[in-house]
């Protein structure tokens, strides 16, 4: 597909993926933000989740390592307490704003346990606000589950891993008309006790299954981006794969399944633990140096802000600590996406001054 916006679209997909960078996912639905504040006894105002992400965009030099952020509808309109707008803070120090486009995931009728993601409608016009407030890029996320349906059988079935992968097709091609980069973002998920060879196979089948899609829609590929899960042992799996068995498995499944040509691959961290998240990224680039054709790196949300909500608490005498966590993660992410992480850059989180 070649528009008006063929140029900017990969550039800003290029900047989304320039060396050393990453993404930070802080676009939580009102519900999901609630439900991590509530664990934490923050109250769940909508002042309380402005002044969260008034925490993050403010880091000092955040920009260093993330190239972007994702952005949820509530945080796209809201702004600093000095009253400039978040999409303008950002910019200001170089950080291209993002939007999660998509609804959510809803049961799937006909598919016991089994979701599809919804938001497909009006999304035309919902593209073109979002564009002239500002955003560049764009995401929306699948979520496929492995386990069981209720008549025992395996699960995804073909027929979800279908309709997610249409859904995301459809999207990515009205983001690239109106401008936007989209983040096409097929997760499987980490729960349950499937083994890596398991999620190897389903991640395969569904990343093949989201270009098939991809390609009958007309989306140009080096102007996208790939948000895919790591290939890993789920969460219960009583036989966790090492680091470098999931760097492997990984690389290998993208191998065979993403073209060459799309702008960039960005994980998500998708329940791992923080450092899990850094050492698997810093992996692919120690043992894949050099043999991936797309830029690899991070599209963290958990793996980012954990340590920092924690430290926050709710409490603005914690900002300047929380802050320093946040860059911290950020900085040892790009430090992963360069294969240059060391896991004595974990002893002493160091503050946000160069
Ligand atoms: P996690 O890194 O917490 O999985 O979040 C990334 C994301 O954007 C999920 O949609």
């Amino acid at each position: 597909m070649s528009n008006n916006y063929t140029q900017e679209l990969k550039k800003t997909a290029q900047s989304m993926v320039v060396e050393g960078k990453g993404l930070l996912a802080m676009d939580e639905s009102t519900g999901t933000a609630n439900q991590r504040f509530e664990k934490l006894g923050i109250p769940t105002t909508e002042e309380k989740r402005r002044e969260y992400r008034e925490l993050i965009l403010t880091t000092p030099n955040l920009s260093d390592f993330i190239s972007g952020a994702i952005l949820y509808d509530e945080t796209i309109h809201q702004a600093a307490s000095s009253g400039i707008p978040f999409i303008q803070v950002m910019k200001d120090v170089g950080m291209i704003p993002g939007i999660k486009l998509d609804k959510g995931a809803k049961p799937l009728a006909g598919h016991p346990n089994e979701r599809v993601t919804e938001g497909l409608d009006e999304l035309r016009d919902r593209i073109a606000e979002y564009y002239a407030m500002g955003a560049r890029f764009a995401k929306w996320r699948a979520v496929i589950t492995i386990g069981k349906d209720d008549a025992n059988k395996n699960i995804p079935s073909q027929g979800c891993i279908e309709a997610n992968a249409h859904a995301l097709a459809r999207y990515a091609a009205l983001c690239q008309e109106g401008g936007l980069v989209p983040i096409v973002e097929p997760e499987i998920l980490i729960d349950g006790d499937h083994t890596l060879e398991r999620c190897y196979e389903v991640t395969e089948a569904t990343i093949h299954e989201v270009f098939r899609q991809l390609y009958s829609q007309n989306v140009a590929f080096d102007q996208m981006i790939l948000k895919p899960s790591m290939v890993i042992s789920g969460a219960d799996c009583p036989m966790q794969a090492s680091v470098d068995e999931v760097a492997t498995a990984t690389i290998h499944c993208l191998l065979n399944t993403v073209p060459a040509a799309v702008a960039g691959i960005a994980f998500l961290s998708g329940g791992q633990t923080i450092i899990q998240a850094s050492a698997h990224l810093n992996a692919m680039h120690v043992m894949f140096k050099g043999q991936c054709p797309w830029p690899v790196t991070f599209s963290y949300g958990r793996a980012i802000q954990e340590p920092a909500l924690e430290q926050w608490k709710g409490d603005s005498a914690n900002v300047d600590a929380a802050q320093k966590l946040l860059y911290h993660r950020a900085m040892c992410n790009g430090a992963a996406s360069q294969g240059m992480y060391q896991p004595d850059m974990e002893k002493e989180p160091v503050g946000t001054a160069r």
